[in-house]
């Protein structure tokens, strides 16, 4: 089982995450009414990705716009859970001992106790998210199965992940485990709505770029919108 998943497994899910959250990417740029918002974007690319670039970096910012000043709760919540669930995977040293050993390349790594505690951040956070799905009446309101689906299959590879590190148990069963949920999230990223990894970009540059060109930059030149 674990010659299975690092082996052929590890290419499969590697190349179905990143060639699926690419032509997601691609098609919900191709998807967008021609007349309504390509047409206006390509007129004005200067002002477009001015628009763009500034809704993509003040959503990347904690407590950086409106939305998150109003939800403080949620805000560090979701900052304690995306810091780590997107710099643990990437740049975690065992994570590139593996690369370095399957491909000869690694990459700078992280100082092996904030890495713990970027994934412990991950794992409770997960358990405030779930919270606040139950305690909020707005957000249990719009809340289903799927919802918890995906908060469980995004905690898992950072709850066996830990399990493995702290050596609980039998260490190959949990890696083997840790390993096995790691490759099924890669492999659901694309089909579920953790494509928000990448539309996430997709949605906030169109949004920035409608801001910057018809509901503000362009206003007052002329423009037919
Ligand atoms: C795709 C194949 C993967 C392989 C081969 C792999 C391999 C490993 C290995 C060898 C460890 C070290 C266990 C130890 O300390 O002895 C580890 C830990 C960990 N992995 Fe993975 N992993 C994979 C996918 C993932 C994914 C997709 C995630 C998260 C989304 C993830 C998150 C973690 C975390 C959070 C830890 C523990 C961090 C800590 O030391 O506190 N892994 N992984
Ligand atoms: C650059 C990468 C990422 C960006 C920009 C991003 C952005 C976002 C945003 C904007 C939300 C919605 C917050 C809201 O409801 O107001 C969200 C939710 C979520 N993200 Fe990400 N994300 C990224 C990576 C990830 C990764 C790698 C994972 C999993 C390992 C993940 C798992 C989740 C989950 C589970 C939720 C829903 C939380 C809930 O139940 O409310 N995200 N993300």
């Amino acid at each position: 089982m674990y010659e299975f998943l690092t082996g052929y497994m590890f290419w499969l899910s590697i190349g179905i995450c990143l060639i699926g959250l690419l032509v997601r990417f691609v098609l919900y740029f191709k998807g967008l009414s021609w007349q309504l918002d390509r047409v206006a974007y390509k007129e004005y690319p200067a002002l477009g990705l001015k628009g763009a670039a500034s809704s993509i970096i003040r959503w990347l910012i904690p407590f950086g716009t409106y939305g998150w000043r109003k939800q403080p709760f949620m805000t560090v919540i979701f900052f304690g859970f995306h810091i780590g669930a997107v710099l643990v995977p990437i740049f975690l040293l065992a994570h590139n001992m593996f690369l370095k050993e399957k491909i000869g390349f690694s990459l700078f790594t992280l100082n092996p106790t904030l890495a713990d505690i970027l994934t412990w951040a991950v794992v409770v956070s997960a358990v405030l998210f779930v919270i606040r799905r139950i305690a909020l009446p707005e957000v249990r309101i719009l809340t289903t199965a799927y919802d918890y689906f995906i908060l469980l299959l995004s905690a898992a590879p950072f709850i066996t992940g830990l399990i493995a590190r702290y050596q609980v148990g039998d260490y190959t069963f949990w890696l083997t485990v840790h390993i096995f949920c790691g490759e099924v999230l890669l492999i659901a990223i694309p089909f579920t709505k953790l494509s928000h990894i990448a539309l996430f970009f997709a949605s906030r540059a169109q949004l920035g770029m409608d801001y910057g060109i018809k509901r503000g930059g362009a206003k007052g030149k002329g423009m037919a919108w």
